[in-house]
């Protein structure tokens, strides 16, 4: 008996695909009857135990299709041959979640910020999301005008970074809020042509980014920092991209959903 072709389902193209929220943020869309294709600067063929391919196995489990694409969002003259593969391979593009990000190599106070780190937090964590934006939303505007498809969307994760100051990562503060204000600018530029376009600001969450800070972090939430009294986890920023993808939020374009147990509740 021959394997019953599964319906094709919406495409979503998730950058930092590979682990932590990124890979949360894919599964939860595959449970949703999304195609992915995940885009990491870690690209490793042969190992089916972490990364890209350990994803495109987790996903194809739940039914749906995963396309893994090495590639580095800072590197803008490349972006068109991702988005390229993207849609040579499931012939459409729905939506785009900009993941990717780092964190300083080193945390260094305010006044110890270098040159270096800066720049280099800035290519990717802003600089690439805005150009790779920029090209995917030329793209849905195109499939819009053609008629094909449900409306499209763009979910830029940011961080509580983006309004929280942390003086000890400078310009990571730095680089969110350059990302919430793309976000920002992007929603308003496409709200009239059908596209969504969302900022999610997670909190803490359990990820090997902050696996180095997670004894200060226990400590912090033990003694009350995030109201909901616990970390975050990868799935809890997927479940609300799923939802924003899904169309849930079709009417609040430019929203802001925080991520992060409370942690923007302003306490006394
Ligand atoms: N973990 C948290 O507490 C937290 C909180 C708020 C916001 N965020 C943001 O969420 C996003 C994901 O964070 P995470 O905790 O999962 O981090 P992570 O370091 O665990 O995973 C990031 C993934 O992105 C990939 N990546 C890094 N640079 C890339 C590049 N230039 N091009 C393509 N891929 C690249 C990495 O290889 C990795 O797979 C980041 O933008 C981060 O700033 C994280």
């Amino acid at each position: 008996m021959t394997k019953r072709a599964r319906k094709p389902g919406p495409v979503a193209v998730v950058t930092g695909a590979g682990r932590g929220i990124g890979r949360g943020i894919v599964i939860e869309l595959a449970r949703e009857g999304f195609d992915v294709a995940g885009i990491d600067i870690v690209f490793e063929p042969r190992n089916t135990k972490k990364g890209l391919f350990e994803v495109k196995n987790t996903v194809e489990a739940l039914g749906r299709r995963f396309l893994p694409l090495g590639g580095d969002v800072a590197d803008i003259g490349a972006h068109e041959l991702m988005l390229d593969a993207v849609e040579g391979e499931f012939g459409r593009l729905d939506v785009l979640v900009n993941n990717a990000g780092v964190a300083p190599a080193k945390r260094r106070d305010i006044l110890g910020t270098t040159a270096e780190s800066w720049d280099r937090l800035m290519s990717v964590n802003a600089r690439g999301a805005f150009f790779l934006t920029q090209k995917a939303a030329r793209r849905m505007i195109g499939r819009r005008e053609a008629g094909n498809g449900a409306p499209p969307c763009i979910v830029f994760i940011t961080s509580i970074s983006a309004v929280v100051s942390s003086t000890a990562r400078a310009e990571y503060c730095v680089s969110k809020a350059a990302l919430s204000m793309a976000a920002t600018l992007f929603a308003h530029a496409l709200a009239p042509l059908g596209i969504g376009v969302y900022e999610i600001r997670p909190g803490i969450i359990a990820t090997d980014m902050t696996a180095g800070v997670k004894g200060k972090y226990d400590r912090l939430i033990a003694h009350g920092l995030v109201p909901q009294g616990r970390w975050g986890q990868p799935e809890d920023v997927g479940r609300a991209v799923a939802a924003l993808a899904k169309g849930a939020f079709a009417f609040s374009t430019g929203a802001v959903i925080e991520v992060s147990g409370g942690m923007n509740i302003r306490r006394l």
